[in-house]
């Protein structure tokens, strides 16, 4: 997509029917702080209306059954009462003129059985251990070797993820973003360093993209597919993933995901300081190329940076995390060129209303 020199941040775009105010997104970002039954609370509702003047909101991530989770205090989008603790959430956004997408999550072998329904191994595409240790109730615990997922299991997989798809509908989001980036389910079936299947779903490139393809077959069945997006993490070494050959996988799966239309593709460039973690290196930027709809791009983006990939047409929309959890009025901030609150790492993961909700706006 070409596009005008004078697009900025601050400049609305048209993603089928909807209009973003500008192309600030608040990219998705884990807050470990739902309520009892993993139900957003009146604390997060303030969190995501204090920051509705971005022109899309991505919600944290939100997993799509209770099998899916992987870590402690994240919520779910697959129950009647989550989908009602919801609805405040969109509601309050809405009211802000805001728009808002959930990011539908499946952890996959980032889990723990202590997490997960009567103690079963956490799912994975292959029964490989990721190196380290995960987050659980109990803290910090080495990981388990997940169980991989039978062949004739895969379709209830995508079940679960079409039926998050529709509590979505329910709970009145705008639009939903498939979250096939950073070490998760999706992104463990496609690279191959986590996927050693034998059976459809493993082997070449096009068996490793199948889940992704199907998933979103899925949820398009149910969203209009342009308020679909989905992300990828191609250079990300996040969670022990790693691919023999980064560029063949990932301009496979972005070619193929233009048949949808979707309403965007988000790709976060994290992993690029560690250039060869994630497998060999390559220039990220020939994505946008091979892709024929609404490019989001991610990571360390300032006001600056974000313009500047603007204007040399690097993207449509840039998506700023760590900026959103300190500022919740960043676009007002870029807007008038002021001074931006400081994020406070101690903060980030659970927690109370500090370093959450009390972050100062400029008036
Ligand atoms: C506290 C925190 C939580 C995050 N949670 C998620 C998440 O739920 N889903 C996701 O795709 N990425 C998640 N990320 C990654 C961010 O979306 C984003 O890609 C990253 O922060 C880099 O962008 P930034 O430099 O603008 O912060 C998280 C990052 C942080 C700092």
């Amino acid at each position: 997509m070409s596009q005008s020199q004078d697009i900025t941040l601050l400049s609305p775009i048209k993603i089928g029917n909807q209009t973003l105010k500008n192309r600030l997104v608040m990219a998705p970002l884990t807050r470990n702080r739902a309520g009892e039954g993993l139900l957003p609370t009146e604390m997060n509702v303030t969190y995501y209306k204090q920051r509705a003047s971005a022109g899309l909101i991505i919600s944290e991530g939100t997993q799509i059954a209770e099998d899916a989770l992987g870590y402690p205090l994240t919520p779910g989008i697959h129950s009647e009462d989550q989908i009602v603790a919801w609805r405040k959430v969109t509601d309050a956004v809405h009211k802000e003129e805001g728009l808002i997408f959930v990011q539908l999550w499946h952890c996959g072998r980032v889990s723990h059985s202590s997490m997960l329904p009567n103690g079963m191994k956490p799912l994975a595409p292959s029964a490989i251990k990721p190196a380290g240790e995960v987050y659980t109730y109990e803290g910090m615990k080495p990981y388990e070797t997940p169980q991989a997922i039978a062949t004739a299991d895969i379709p209830k997989i995508i079940e679960q993820y079409r039926h998050a798809a529709c509590c979505a509908v329910e709970a009145g989001f705008d639009g939903v973003e498939i979250h096939a980036a950073n070490g998760y389910l999706l992104d463990q079936f496609l690279r191959d360093g986590s996927n050693k299947r034998d059976d459809q779903y493993g082997g070449s490139i096009e068996n490793r993209a199948r889940l992704i393809m199907e998933v979103t077959a899925a949820v398009c069945e149910i969203w209009d597919s342009k308020k679909v997006g989905i992300r990828l993490s191609p250079l990300q070494p996040f969670n022990d993933l790693y691919d023999s050959d980064p560029k063949a996988t990932f301009s496979y799966i972005v070619k193929a995901l233009n048949k949808f239309d979707l309403g965007y593709l988000h790709i976060t460039e994290m992993g690029a300081e560690n250039p060869g973690a994630a497998g060999p290196s390559f220039d990220i930027s020939s994505l946008r190329e091979l892709w024929n709809g609404i490019y989001m791009t991610n990571s360390n983006y300032d006001f600056a940076s974000g313009n500047k990939a603007l204007k040399e047409d690097k993207a449509d929309l840039i998506s700023f995390g760590k900026l959103f959890i300190a500022n919740p009025d960043l676009p007002e901030r870029f807007a008038t060129n002021s001074p931006l609150n400081q994020p406070d790492p101690e903060s980030f993961y659970g927690g109370d209303e500090k370093g959450y909700i009390d972050y100062p706006f400029m008036k």
